[in-house]
């Protein structure tokens, strides 16, 4: 069947079943390599992308459940003014290791700035919890949340 969502501002139709997850269409369809599979249950935050602005598993999310909401991913960060000081924190304070996860906590950070411009470290623990780091960059990615908020933060390179 298909179905015509809205991906990073464009209409997009795929024809593909309704239980199809979001995150095949945009990768395997879409050809928008940059949401990541991780666990494909919900449990890993690899996945995330925003469905209008919220934070989203597109791996539990059916395409026939997206309807007319506007699906942004990590492709679309860089013309997001919070995903710019976003993206601008985590190289200044080179978070990355492996890099695998990093686009769903970039994804999940910039919906947190986004809705709380000043965030408290139980904000950013609330906010985050859900997305995984093998690599445990976890120090490094409340300090680049932090310094994309123009909060004091510490360099955590070292
Ligand atoms: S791949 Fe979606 S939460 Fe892990
Ligand atoms: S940087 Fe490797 S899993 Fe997070």
């Amino acid at each position: 069947m298909a179905y015509t969502i809205k991906v990073n501002g464009k209409s997009r139709t795929v024809d593909v079943d309704g239980d199809t997850p979001l995150l095949w269409v945009l990768r395997d369809v879409l050809d928008m390599k940059g949401t990541k599979f991780g666990c494909g249950i919900s449990q890993c935050g690899a996945c995330t992308v925003h469905l209008d602005g919220a934070p989203t598993r597109a791996c539990v999310t059916p395409v026939s459940a997206v309807g007319s909401a506007q699906v942004s991913t990590i492709e679309s960060m860089q013309a997001d003014p919070v995903g710019q000081k976003v993206q601008a924190a985590w190289m200044e304070l080179d978070v990355p290791q492996c890099g695998y996860c990093q686009a769903g906590q970039i994804m999940a950070a910039t919906a947190l700035l986004r809705r709380t411009p000043q965030p408290t470290d139980a904000d950013i623990d609330q906010a985050m919890s859900g997305n995984l780091c093998r690599c445990n960059t976890y120090t490094r990615i409340r300090a680049a949340i932090k310094r994309a908020a123009g909060l004091p933060t510490a360099d955590t390179r070292a």
